[in-house]
């Protein structure tokens, strides 16, 4: 599967219903402390512009019942340990902890997607955040 072209078809036969549009990369994220040195992101990409489209992690979020299937993915690079992407993250609207993955193989691990399964979700937003050995740690946002 094409990780840029993410489409989500048939959802109400299915009761599956969606609240994004194909893959984006995510909203326009707020000014935000930090942005542009501590983190990056698409508006405040600091040393590493022109990086950001192999860095700025992407979401597509379905809605299944009381559950979100969140699909992150970064179009990044796994060179084996000399330049990856070592994790996701998600954070919540308030930038707590929600869940993980760990690349902790680039050896093996070539495509850097994760999928998050989230229950009872309430916030507005959901954060990803993605992290290269090389170029350190990027944000975005999608709205849900
Ligand atoms: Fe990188």
């Amino acid at each position: 599967m094409n990780r840029r072209n993410f489409i989500y078809l048939g959802a109400a036969a299915s009761g599956l219903s969606l609240i994004t549009s194909p893959l984006i990369i995510a909203a326009e994220v707020p000014k935000l402390v930090g942005a542009g040195g501590l983190f990056y992101t698409k508006e405040a990409p600091g040393r590493w512009k022109g990086k950001e489209g192999g860095h700025l992690p992407q979401m597509a979020i379905e809605k299944i019942d009381n559950k979100l299937k969140v699909t992150v993915t970064t179009e990044h690079v796994m060179k084996f340990h000399e330049h990856y992407i070592v994790k996701h993250q998600l954070l919540n609207q308030d930038f707590e902890y929600l869940d993980e993955k760990m690349f902790t193989d680039p050896e093996k691990d070539q495509d850097p997607t994760s999928t998050h399964e989230l229950v009872d979700y309430k916030g507005e937003v959901i954060y990803a955040l993605s992290f290269c050995n090389k170029h350190d740690t990027w944000l975005s946002m999608m709205k849900i």
